[in-house]
């Protein structure tokens, strides 16, 4: 019989705990497990779904006990993984970032130029703290940490808890092959062999093949030249418009380089000033957000609690969150499967910087990971990673020597951000705005 685990998802009260609990039930077939427990430092947001969880762990197999807690001890004692998905600051430190931003007429994003940047310097704190808990209550345990931005945080665990048992880890390539297996025809992306490379949220993908070893990378980029990474009527795997939007907008990455597939986060760097003219300095995605997904989970969530049942609930199971039961599979199973992670380069891309946190194809088994070469990269996009990455490492220089100046070259350096002027009017308003969530900067 295979071994149970116990899981604590760290940002309990998160929007995306219930489907994940959903998803790992999903899938007790290839991850069994014993303990479900759900860990926030804010409980009042957490207990407006924990009961809801409960009934719907207890409804699915009641021998999985369930816990939800603020005390880390509780949380992180007897854990086998962590899935953490904190957001400092919460949807309106979000709003925030996002609008200081577009006031100056800058990209206003969560993870992408100042909003990322600013959203860094909250982020760092949080999982740090997590990971110390970690370390302390559960030694063997791994945690697999989607908590944004996850280039910055990748970055600051490499620095600061550099033999910590953290995967850093996206859903953005998965979704967006989701879609590609769609437009090629194929079953699902768990049939195509992909090579990719890139920092988090700025990357491409190099190859695409189905299960014969047929290269697939020519007809998907003809497809996307024309419809972007869309089907032709527009449709594909999309939450809302927004996504769908965003899809669309990949015709025009490829258009810059037709020969690799780009991830859609790019738009934000390449193509700025459209995204500006396109946002609404008065209401934006952490609006969305909040009146769409948080109203709809935590809506539901409030019903599911009383009625005391959740049958026929209309929670869906994260399929775009699959990659964290395969990535818990692999490690608690040693399946060796392949999965792109956020890790340290160490020589993976040859000419580039052998220390930054890029994003990589990594085979994974129960020691870990181990990243596959990609050998040379081209000029153009080496170019873009070089700023971005010294972006990343700014950030967290600033965060760990408290220093005003590395912030602002940080975001004087973002390609969103036209001029240190506007960088530093920027950084004194976010300074205003995050106070008690940065390290004071002198
Ligand atoms: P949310 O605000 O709904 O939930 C986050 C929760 O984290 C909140 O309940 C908050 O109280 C809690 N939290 C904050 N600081 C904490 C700390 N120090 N310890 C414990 N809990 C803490 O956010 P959301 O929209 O559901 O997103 C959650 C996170 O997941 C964000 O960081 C988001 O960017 C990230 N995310 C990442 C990916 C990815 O692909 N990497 C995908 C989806 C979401
Ligand atoms: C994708 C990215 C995440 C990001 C999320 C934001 O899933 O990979 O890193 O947090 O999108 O989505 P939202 O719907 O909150 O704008
Ligand atoms: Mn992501």
């Amino acid at each position: 019989m295979k071994k149970k685990s116990s899981v604590v998802i760290a940002g309990g009260g998160s929007t995306y705990t219930p489907e994940i609990i959903l998803m790992l039930l999903d899938n007790l077939d290839k991850l069994p497990l014993r303990k479900i427990k759900l860990y926030d430092n804010d409980e009042e947001r957490q207990n407006k779904l924990a009961k809801a969880c409960e009934i719907i762990v207890k409804e699915k197999d009641p021998s999985i006990e369930f816990l939800a807690t603020t005390d880390p001890e509780l949380a992180y004692t007897d854990v086998d993984f962590c899935l953490a998905h904190i957001r400092v600051g919460q949807l309106p430190m979000r709003e925030m970032d996002e609008k200081i931003s577009l006031k100056h007429g800058v990209v206003g994003q969560e993870t992408c130029g100042p909003g990322g940047i600013a959203y860094g310097m909250r982020s760092i704190g949080g999982v740090l703290e997590n990971i110390e808990y970690m370390e302390k209550y559960s030694p063997n345990c791994w945690m697999l940490n989607y908590s944004n931005p996850a280039a910055i945080v990748a970055e600051a665990c490499r620095r600061l808890k550099p033999n910590s048992r953290v995967i850093n880890i996206c859903d953005m390539p998965i979704g967006m092959e989701n879609t590609m297996a769609e437009i090629l025809g194929v079953a699902s992306r768990k049939e195509l062999d992909v090579r990719y490379f890139g920092l988090n949220h700025f990357g491409w993908w190099t190859s695409v093949k189905d299960k014969e070893g047929n290269e697939l990378l020519p007809k998907l980029l003809e497809h996307q030249l024309k419809y972007g990474n869309c089907m032709t009527d527009g449709g594909g795997n999309f939450t809302d418009d927004s996504w769908q939007e965003t899809a669309r907008k990949v015709k025009d990455i490829v258009a810059v380089d037709p020969t690799l597939v780009p991830n859609s986060y790019l738009k934000y760097y390449l193509f700025p000033d459209y995204v500006v003219e396109h946002s609404d300095p008065n209401y934006t995605r952490a609006n969305q957000v909040m009146d769409t997904r948080e109203k709809r989970v935590f809506g539901e969530c409030a019903r599911i609690e009383k009625a005391g049942t959740a049958v026929g609930t209309c929670l869906e199971i994260g399929i775009h969150a699959s990659f964290i039961v395969d990535l818990a599979t692999a490690l608690a199973f040693n399946t060796h499967e392949r999965m792109l992670l956020i890790v340290q380069n160490n020589g993976a891309i040859e000419n580039f910087d052998p220390e930054a946190m890029v994003e990589i194809p990594c085979i994974v088994g129960k020691d870990g990971y181990e990243p596959l070469s990609i050998g040379k990269i081209p000029t153009f996009q080496k170019g873009l990673m070089e700023e971005q990455v010294a972006v990343e490492k700014l950030t967290v220089d600033a965060w760990q020597e408290g220093s005003y100046h590395k912030l602002w070259q940080a975001l004087t350096l973002s390609k969103t951000v036209p001029s240190a002027t506007v960088a530093k009017a920027i950084l004194d308003d976010m300074i205003e705005a995050n106070k008690g969530y940065w390290p004071e900067l002198k």
